[in-house]
């Protein structure tokens, strides 16, 4: 496994294996490594010659301080699990500067409008702002032919698919669904800020989306009476709503009578942390 900290380190080598015209995978992290982005890994390697998987905490996407500063940082530990999955080429910049040598008040950035300012865009002021421009960045840099991404993230695959297509990246992008410890909880790297007692109570946010997804298999098409319900039943378990929406899958906007597939997503906190879900809720099976 070869672990480069700079882009220009990272093209003279990519130069080579697009000469060679090998099918390169990117998987793009922020590091702090769990079965979640393994289940990413291993789909790219059973998918392509190369993988190249890397970390970087991108302050531009980040939209509190805190935030930032608090992100789990375990750099040693993912190089473990990465050369444990053989992977060919980790990219970690370590410095900011290696990514936004100017500094991010002068970075040109990206958006993809429509996407970055609503559902989580509307808590997270600027974050989708930051993903777009570290991703078309990493993709410009890298050239991959193929990328993951986890479909936890929902509307950042979403986003991610539609930079592909507005820009013309020649880009194959795969989803991968979302990986849950036994009791529902989907993995993430915010779940190691809640204290037991917290953890006990997080996999609710699942089980209260499990339910709502049966009463829509059942045939029930009033979803603000829904969310309604969603929310009182959060509240009563001490998970504090922050979003909680129903939205045609395909077009991220409210569904209507052409809608196919649903998509239940939700945020919460749990006291600091906050937690995000989502589920997908074919309807054609249901309701033709
Ligand atoms: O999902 C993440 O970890 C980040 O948003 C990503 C896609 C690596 C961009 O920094």
């Amino acid at each position: 496994m070869i672990i480069i900290d700079h882009p220009n380190i990272l093209s003279q080598i990519l130069k080579k294996l697009h000469q060679k015209n090998r099918c390169i995978a990117l998987v793009p992290t922020m590091g702090n490594l769990h079965a979640g982005h393994m289940s990413l890994v291993k789909s790219a390697k059973a998918q392509a010659d190369i993988v190249i998987v890397s970390i970087f905490i991108n302050p531009m996407q980040f939209n509190c301080k805190n935030d930032l500063e608090s992100y789990p940082r375990t750099l040693q530990e993912d190089y473990e699990k990465l050369l444990s999955h053989n992977i060919d080429i980790v990219f970690s910049p370590i410095e900011n500067k290696v990514m936004y040598p100017k500094g991010l008040e002068t970075q040109s950035f990206i958006e993809v409008p429509n996407i970055t300012s609503i559902l989580e865009g509307k808590s997270r002021p600027g974050h989708f702002r930051g993903v777009a421009t570290i991703i078309s960045k990493l993709f410009n840099l890298i050239k991959p032919n193929i990328v993951f991404f986890g479909e936890k993230d929902f509307q950042q695959l979403f986003l991610i698919r539609q930079l592909v297509q507005d820009l013309n990246y020649d880009i194959q992008v795969i989803g991968i669904p979302t990986v849950r410890a036994n009791d529902g909880l989907a993995l993430s790297s915010r779940n190691r800020f809640l204290s037991q007692s917290q953890r006990n109570k997080a996999p609710i946010l699942y089980k209260v989306m499990l339910y709502l997804a049966k009463r829509i298999k059942k045939g029930e098409m009033r979803y603000d009476l829904l969310l309604k319900e969603a929310a009182l039943q959060l509240n009563e378990q001490g998970l504090i709503p922050d979003s909680l929406e129903i939205c045609d899958a395909d077009t991220l906007t409210l569904p209507t009578s052409t809608t196919q597939r649903l998509v239940i997503l939700f945020s919460v906190w749990i006291e600091k942390t906050r937690l995000i879900d989502n589920i997908q809720v074919n309807l054609y099976h249901y309701h033709s």
